[in-house]
């Protein structure tokens, strides 16, 4: 994995479009036959996965021809969800190459890669024009950026006036110390947590209105305990999962992050900024 830089080590595991087909074909499935919502249990790498970006698209709205941007879209769960629900074309950037090529595949699987875009990039510094986008999302993502006011005015200068910036992340709740190793990080080095309060603040610096911030604590924890339950029930996890994202001590990053969420030191939070 040499040229990768730390988000990117974390991230690849250096088989994912394999693991995953041989997940489907364990189900009998095979690639030929599958729609966006298929794929879900795979490929929406988030507290909640598809009822999460569900929550958070109603409150985006997008419609029919928008042209939104995800920011570390990942395998591109949520931008095939958007563009499946709403009609809309979906421009993708991520920092891990292994992802971003797993997601254009899984687009010619669905056949939705006329209307979703991934490519690599990096959330800090876009590589699109001025006044770009009629909408912008990011999920889970900004944990791993330390520089989130530079995030924040790239979002706003590609972002046209009147449109929305939806924020879905795992924020800072309570004080102490976390557990390593969680889905976003293997230590502290990539891991840069802030309060909603300080997602706030730098969004305004950055010229955003907030409209509305959605503690989402009580979500994911109530989503974590029914996964454990789920988990010890079946004996492990189904064939179909998000653990073939996260390598293999996928299950020590769950344990950790739904004990961090227990504990009440981590939380989702949705934040809905507006450019004005
Ligand atoms: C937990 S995954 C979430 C993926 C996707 N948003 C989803 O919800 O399914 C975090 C993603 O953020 C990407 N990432 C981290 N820092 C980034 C940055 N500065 N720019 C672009 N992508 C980044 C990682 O490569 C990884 O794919």
């Amino acid at each position: 994995m040499n040229g990768m830089n730390e988000i990117e080590r974390h991230y690849a595991v250096g088989n994912i479009l394999s693991a995953i087909k041989d997940a489907l074909s364990a189900l009998g499935r095979s690639e030929n036959n599958l729609s966006v919502d298929d794929l879900s249990a795979v490929d929406e790498f988030h507290i909640g996965g598809r009822i999460a970006s569900e929550h958070l698209f109603k409150q985006l709205g997008i419609g029919a021809g928008d042209h939104i941007l995800d920011l570390g879209a990942g395998i591109g769960g949520g931008a095939r969800f958007a563009a499946d629900r709403y009609g809309a074309s979906v421009t993708g950037i991520d920092l891990t190459a292994e992802y971003v090529e797993a997601g254009r595949e899984m687009n010619e699987w669905v056949g939705i890669s006329d209307r979703v875009e991934l490519r690599v990039g990096d959330a800090i510094d876009l590589k699109f024009p001025d006044e770009f986008f009629d909408g912008a999302f990011t999920m889970h993502v900004l944990m791993n950026v330390k520089d989130k006011p530079k995030v924040f005015a790239e979002a706003y200068r590609v972002l046209k006036p009147g449109a929305v910036f939806g924020i879905y992340d795992v924020m800072k709740y309570g004080e102490g110390d976390i557990r390593f190793p969680v889905p976003w990080a293997t230590d502290g080095s990539a891991s840069f947590l802030a309060t909603a309060n300080g997602y706030v603040s730098e969004l305004e610096a950055a010229g955003f209105t907030v409209e509305a911030v959605n503690d989402r604590h009580e979500f994911g924890v109530g989503f974590f305990k029914k996964v454990m339950e789920r988990l010890k029930t079946a004996g492990g996890p189904p064939a179909f999962g998000l653990h073939l994202l996260m390598g293999s001590n996928a299950k020590e990053k769950v344990e950790n992050l739904t004990a961090n969420l227990i504990e009440g030191l981590v939380a989702p939070y949705e934040i809905i900024a507006r450019k004005p």
